[in-house]
């Protein structure tokens, strides 16, 4: 018997409630064939081994969307000024004693251009002591007025899909591997990706979470230093490794929210990610 077989026919009755309300919220009101089928099941044929090793579900012992998103900002080669704005992150980041002096050091970075025509640095919510962190892509038009991660309609939805495991923003910490909104929503570059890594690094480590949610691809291949598409990644347990010597913290790519409010036939697969999370925290 499969892993996640196993996992679905072990559901309580409070994941099975949660979960029939979660189809209820996602619009799958409606019974459409004739005989009751397990949706909890894993039916499908499922892909090959990926060639990266995951890892097993790690043990904790105690215990309405844009239709258009602007192109990329045109790949450039790393210059001079490039690599001294990683540095001078890598300092910065590094002095930081604590999350509200990396808060601070983030405000005074002037290594990435999209901080001058953001509106606010989007540094993170949530409870810093939660033994979850979610780590998304980058501040969309709301959450850079308000100056907070994820509240707008994808956020929505990832609240919602988190209450469904009995988690809310008393329970886990959030941010993004880009903390300023890139214009028109375009995706990061990966110059600037690199030059606020050591912070997004250092945020990491001052939190020190039990179990780091990766929200998308950006933040699964940036943690994770893979080129691997996130539909390989996701619901597979990956060891982030902080720093040398540090101690790895299992990590768990997901679908970004963004996704699956165009692609909604997604949920399913998240659904079934979000219950290994939930397993591991039980
Ligand atoms: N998408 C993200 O990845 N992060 C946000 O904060 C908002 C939308």
């Amino acid at each position: 018997m499969s892993q996640d077989a196993r996992t679905d026919q072990q559901l309580d009755s409070q994941q099975a409630l949660a979960l029939l309300k979660l189809y209820i919220e996602w619009g799958a009101d409606e019974a459409i064939e004739s005989t009751p089928q397990s949706r909890l099941v894993a039916t499908l044929p499922q892909p090959a081994m990926p060639a990266q090793k995951s890892q097993p579900a790690p043990q904790l012992s105690e215990q309405p969307v844009p239709a258009f998103r602007p192109a990329p900002a045109p790949a450039r080669a790393i210059g001079p000024m490039d690599q001294a704005a990683v540095l001078s992150a890598r300092e910065a980041a590094r002095a930081a004693p604590d999350l509200a002096a990396l808060k601070e050091a983030l405000a005074r970075f002037d290594g990435v251009s999209l901080s001058k025509t953001a509106t606010n640095l989007v540094f993170a919510d949530g409870n810093p002591k939660a033994k979850v962190m979610l780590v998304g892509e980058a501040p969309g038009a709301d959450e850079d007025r308000l100056g907070l991660p994820f509240v707008g309609v994808s956020g929505q939805l990832l609240d919602r899909m988190m209450a469904a495991i009995r988690l809310d923003r008393t329970s886990f910490y959030i941010t993004n591997v880009c903390l300023w909104r890139p214009p028109g929503n375009r995706k990061p570059t990966d110059l600037e990706l690199a030059a606020q890594k050591p912070f997004v690094e250092r945020h990491i480590e001052l939190v020190a979470p039990r179990i780091l949610v990766l929200v998308g691809a950006a933040a699964a291949q940036g943690l994770l230093g893979t080129t691997e598409g996130i539909t390989r990644l996701r619901g597979r347990w990956f060891q982030y490794q902080p720093g040398a010597g540090e101690q790895a913290i299992p990590a768990l790519p997901i679908f970004h929210p963004a996704y699956l409010l165009r692609q909604p036939a997604q949920k399913r697969e998240t659904w079934r990610d979000l219950l290994k999370l939930r397993e591991v925290l039980s």
